[in-house]
Parts: C-alpha cells; structure tokens; sequence
C-alpha cells in the first residue's frame, strides 16, 4: 500500500514518528516539500534522532528519496546523513534526490533573516531561506537546481544569478558592490562546488524511480513537511511557509497517479503553532503551559516554544477536506492526560457562528462543545500494554472523545499514538475500521 502522510495542523504533529513506524512496510519513502525548516523527531529506545531533510525512513533503513519541490540546503542534508550515522544507525538503503530540486543558497537565508529582522513584514519564518528559495523557483531564470549545480559552468550561471540580484542584495547590506559581487560569487562557488561531488551519486529522477517502483507494486510512503494550514494556498497566509503541504502536492510535485494512494492525516491532540499567526483555540493561561511543557513543545529545528490550543475540529475538518485524510493518525493523546478538555466545533465573530475555517482568523474565537473529556494519566508501562491490547484497552473518556473527533469530521482514526517512542502506538487493523464505519 503506497501512503501520504500530512501534518493536519500548523506543522509538529509528530509525522516524523508515524512515518518512521509505518515505514517498517515500505520500500521508499520520500519527502515531497518543505526543507529543513521542518524537524521530525524519531524515538527509537533510549536514541533521539531529529531529522530535517532525509526522510524518517532512513532509520528502517529503507530506500529515501528526496523530491522536486523539497529546497534543498546541502550542508544541512549532509548534518542529516551524519546524525544518522552518529546516532548508531546505518544508512543501508539507497538515497536519491531529483536533479530538479532547488537548492537553499547562502544568500537566501540572509535574505530570510534580513526580510524578517526588518520587522514590518516578519511572519516568523525559521530564516532557513525557504522563501526567498521559493522567490527564486518561481522566477525560473533566478534559480539553483542540483542540475545546475552539476554543470561545468555553474560558476557562471551562479554570477548571472547574483547579478540579476545585486540590488536587492546591496539593499540588504550583503553585498556592497561590483567587486564584492564577483568575490561572494566565487566563495559560494567554491564552498557548493565541494557539496556537488559529494551529492552527484545521489542524483536522477525520483517521479520514474516511483513511477516503476509503483508498477511493480512496491510500497511508497510520502512525508510531508510542515501542517496542511501552512499550505501555500489553502494555509493561513501570510503566515505560512513557501510550498504546498497538502496532499495534491504530493502528487503534482512528485508526478504520481494520486488514485495509487491513501492519504493519511497527522492529527495532534491539540494544535501548536511556531511564529506568528492567529490561532482561534490557543491557550495562554496555566493549562496551557502545563500542556507545553509536558509535551515538550519547543521546535525541533530553531527551539522557539510553540504556543499551544485546545483541540480545534474546525480546523480538523478543514483540514481534511482540502487533503482528503482517508484515516488520521492522533498523536500526544497522552499529553492531555489528567486535564480537562473541550474541543472547538464552531467560530463566532459579533454574533456570526460558521463551522468553516476563515481565511483570516481575526476576530474569530472559538465556540466549544459541551461535552467535557478527562482522562486519567497513564504510566509508560501501561501505554505498552494498550498499544499490545489495541483500541479498545484505551481509557473509555478518550474514546468518547474520538468519537466527537470521528463524528465531526467524517475521518476514520487509524493509529493512536500514546508517546514519542516508535512501538508505543495502538494500530486499528481495517476489520476494526469498516465496523466502526458501518456503525457510524
Ligand atoms: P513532526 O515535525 O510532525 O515530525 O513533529 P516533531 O518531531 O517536530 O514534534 C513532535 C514531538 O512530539 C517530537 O518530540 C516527538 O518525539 C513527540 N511525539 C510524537 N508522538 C508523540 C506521542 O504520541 N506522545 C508524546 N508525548 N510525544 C510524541
Ligand atoms: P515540521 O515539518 C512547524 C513555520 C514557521 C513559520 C512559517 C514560515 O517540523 O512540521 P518558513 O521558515 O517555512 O518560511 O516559516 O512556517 N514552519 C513550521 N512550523 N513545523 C514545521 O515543520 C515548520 N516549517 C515551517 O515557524 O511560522
Ligand atoms: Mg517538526
């Protein structure tokens, strides 16, 4: 079965687990979008490793493929390879990455840090260079694919680039003039020169490589990147990151056949959100916190806290309509544990009530349902014993609570993640799931 895994929130859900568990099943597993803004972190026994380009399945030590829209920066990948490595693990599969993938410069993450320094225009970006990548790919004449990095005349193309740019980077304060121009352009040469050899063995073409692995009925997973409501299209724009991180973009950005796909949603327990942007159901008072801190929401790639809310399945169902979730998998359902929680069903602004997610969340707050879960807290060694035992060990409030979540959204719940670890995790096997939707 070929499986796209989507972050149903603002991006932090924990694809980076699921991915890794699901993975165990699979022949390749490819990243689709995003760069290394994105962190997924994989728990593996006492071993923590946090990845931000290499796909999750690397540590099954399966084939990873890395995408066309992914914004490559080639330091970062080859930190990614190191971790892996450093942390115990072989790196026993193939890696591919496309020679059309863009290529994160140094001047993009100036560029990035210097737009969001600027403070009028400053929506939280991890300064990774993502957007000013994104700028560039979208011009098509002021880009760095890994095709071009691979060319004997990258230098020059690379100085074309530079000059197409030079005002804005003088602008910037990057560069000064002609002079400097010419000395910034040889040292970036120079430095990705060195990254060239060192990706060249990795390089083809990742939409034959999965259009064939697919004929053979091989198994694919897709990791997404980021949240489906930091979409480029259907996100909370501005306040949203440079590339699609639907599910449709899976399959035009990796040019496969959607129909040989499930789509699977990574559903948190309760949203998160890094940098700026509104966020109906956050939480700014003690509860809050508590949930911050017992879940460890501090970003996996930049450490900023990520501000915390309660369950949102107005968001939830937004989200699985843009994306088309066949199931979702719940996350950090054990960090609600021993407190008490409502889920958003609606939003009201002066008066007006809507079940749709609004484009601009100003204003908007949040009307909860009745009903009130609590659950109590749950030891590691009881979690084992649910995740053995299946769904129906899980404590009847969470439960109860699914079900509002299931009913609400019209998504089947497939997994239930109940801590960081890869084998803590209650699986629903299919039978499970039709008799639930029959009853429904
Ligand atoms: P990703 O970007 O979607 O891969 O998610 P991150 O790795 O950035 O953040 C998710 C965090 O939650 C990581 O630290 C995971 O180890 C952790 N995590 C994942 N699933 C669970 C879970 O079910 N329970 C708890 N307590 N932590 C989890
Ligand atoms: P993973 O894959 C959470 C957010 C940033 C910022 C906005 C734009 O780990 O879920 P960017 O650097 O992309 O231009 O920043 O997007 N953002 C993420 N938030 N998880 C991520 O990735 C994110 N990647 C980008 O915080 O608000
Ligand atoms: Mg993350």
């Amino acid at each position: 079965m070929n499986t796209v895994v989507i972050g149903a929130y603002w991006g932090d859900e924990g694809k980076g687990k699921i991915v890794d568990l699901i993975a165990a099943d699979a022949d390749w597993v490819v990243r689709f979008n995003g760069g290394d803004n994105a962190g997924h972190t994989i728990v593996i026994g006492d071993k923590r490793v946090i990845l931000h380009t290499l796909p999750s399945g690397v540590l099954q030590g399966k084939n990873v493929a890395i995408g066309p829209d992914v914004f490559l920066n080639p330091e970062s990948f080859l930190k990614d390879c190191q971790e892996v490595v450093n942390k115990g693990f072989k790196i026993a599969g193939k890696i591919l990455i496309d020679e059309r993938t863009h290529l994160i410069m140094p001047y993009h993450i100036s560029l990035d840090s210097s737009q969001e320094a600027s403070g009028e225009l400053k929506i939280g970006t991890t300064k990774r260079g993502i957007g000013p990548a994104a700028k560039d790919k979208a011009s098509r004449t002021e880009d760095i694919t890994i095709h071009d990095l691979l060319q004997k005349d990258f230098p020059k193309r690379l100085y074309a680039v530079l000059r197409a740019k030079k005002a804005e980077l003088a602008e910037r304060g990057i560069i000064k003039d002609e002079d400097e121009l010419a000395k910034y352009s040889e040292a970036i040469a120079s430095r990705y020169n060195k990254y060239a050899g060192k990706l060249r063995p990795f390089t083809g073409s990742v939409a034959y490589e999965l259009n064939e692995s697919i004929r053979h009925g091989k198994s694919i997973i897709v990791e997404g990147a980021q949240g489906a409501l930091l979409d480029i299209v259907h996100g909370t724009r501005p306040y949203v990151t440079s590339s699609n991180t639907t599910a449709g973009g899976a399959f035009s950005n990796l040019g496969v056949n959607p129909r040989e796909f499930t789509i699977l949603g990574v559903a948190k327990a309760y949203p998160t959100r890094v940098g700026e942007g509104l966020f109906p159901t956050e939480l700014k008072d003690e509860l809050g916190r508590q949930i911050q801190k017992e879940g460890q929401e501090f970003g996996a790639t930049t450490g900023r806290p990520r501000r915390v809310g309660m369950p949102d399945l107005v968001a939830l169902k937004y989200s699985a309509m843009i994306n088309g979730f066949d199931a979702f998998a719940v996350t950090k359902i054990d960090v609600l544990a021993g407190k008490k929680f409502k889920a958003a069903i609606a939003y009201e602004k002066e008066g007006a009530i809507t079940a749709r997610f609004p484009f601009k969340l100003d204003g908007w707050s949040p009307v909860y349902s009745d009903k009130e879960y609590y659950f109590e807290r749950f030891t590691e060694q009881q979690a084992i014993e649910m995740a053995g035992q299946g769904y129906d060990s899980l404590p009847d409030p969470m439960k109860e609570y699914f079900r509002e979540l299931v009913q609400f959204t019209q998504v089947p719940i497939s997994m239930v993640s109940l801590s960081p670890k890869r084998e803590i995790t209650v699986r629903k096997n299919a039978l499970q799931r039709t008799r639930e939707h029959l009853q429904k």
